[in-house]
């Protein structure tokens, strides 16, 4: 066990007692220089200590961490999250399901971090996940579809997502095509799916969500204030993350059933009810160019369809809308 771990474990042992720096190095044979160090290092971590003159420090607050029990109590699904790899710091949930993906992990299988270290967003974009505060995780699928279904899937998993924080939070949330969430014109949460197929067939994709759950405005960089909230900002209250999580999960896998059961016909009704993006004026920033018009609608593939301003209809694949 680490040092920083064993100074921890003394803290909890002596719950509400102060232990000054002396008595820990004293006990652990390390100098009061390296208890100090690291009793910074755990404030950085989110623990909180009271310090007095010649008590020394007591334990008062740890940070909040995903019990994996709590999500099981919720969860009402028949495969979707029975399998849960809970993780404390990962370069990217997505790398982690890839790889277990190759080492045979079932379908359902969730991987969840309290921190990313190099998480990504749609079009190469960085997604900023900071310890303990929001919800970074990867959900293992293996439908049996051709791979240009993948878009179908994105749409769907943001209709779940949606209807879960609404269910969970009563927060009046929103779809911009395909997958951003948004509370007030504000985004709370990203989707990006990875797959792999071979010929047409896929062969798994990975669908990886991003909630700012209960992000403060100090953890939101400042060059994202003006785009990104949080639930928690803007419910004026924590969310429970565990409770959240299973929600998604038990909407995804009903949605999930409904799609492979009568196709992405009702997805589609659901996710035109809960869009922001329909019947406004856009400008979607595509791989090819800019195109700029009135979103009229999704197409039966799930591609929107912008009526431009010399009155032709044109369908976008894959880019990032501005409303
Ligand atoms: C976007 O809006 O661009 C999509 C953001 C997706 C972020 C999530 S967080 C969990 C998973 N791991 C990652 O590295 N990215 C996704």
């Amino acid at each position: 066990m680490s040092v920083r771990k064993q100074i921890l474990e003394l803290f909890r042992l002596n719950r509400g007692s102060y232990l000054s720096g002396e008595d820990i190095s004293r006990e652990l044979g390390c100098s009061r220089t390296a208890v100090w160090k690291h009793i910074e290092g755990l404030r950085q971590e989110g623990y909180r200590f009271d310090a007095v003159t010649r008590k020394g420090y007591c334990l008062i607050e740890e940070p909040e961490r995903i019990e994996e029990k709590a999500i099981e109590e919720a969860l009402q699904t028949s495969f979707m999250g029975k399998n849960i790899v809970l993780l404390d710091e990962v370069e990217s949930t997505m790398n982690e399901a890839h790889r277990l993906v190759a080492e045979g992990a079932n379908e359902g299988t969730l991987v969840i971090a309290e921190e990313q270290t190099s998480g990504r967003g749609r079009m190469g974009k960085k997604w900023h996940s900071p310890k303990g505060k929001g919800i970074w995780m990867s959900l293992i699928l293996k439908p049996r579809v051709p791979v240009y279904f993948v878009p179908q899937l994105t749409l769907l998993t943001a209709v779940a997502l949606c209807r879960a924080v609404r269910r969970e939070t009563g927060i009046d949330i929103g779809i911009k095509w395909p997958n951003d969430l948004l509370v007030r014109g504000k985004k709370v949460s990203g989707i990006l799916l990875e797959m792999s197929g071979e010929d047409e067939r896929l062969k798994y994709v990975i669908v990886g969500t991003g909630i700012t759950a209960n992000l403060t405005e100090e953890d939101i960089p400042e060059e994202l204030t003006a785009v990104a909230t949080s639930l928690a900002i803007e419910a004026g209250t924590p969310v429970k993350r565990e409770t959240l999580i299973a929600a998604f999960l038990n909407e995804l896998e009903t949605l999930y059933q409904l799609y492979m059961e009568n196709g992405f016909a009702p997805i589609r009704t659901m996710w035109e009810a809960m869009s922001v993006t329909l019947h406004n004026q856009v400008r979607v920033k595509t791989a090819q160019g800019v195109i700029e018009g009135r979103a009229e609608s999704l197409d039966e593939s799930g591609a929107l369809v912008v009526r431009q301003l010399d009155g032709e209809k044109v369908r976008v694949y894959s880019g990032d809308v501005d409303i």
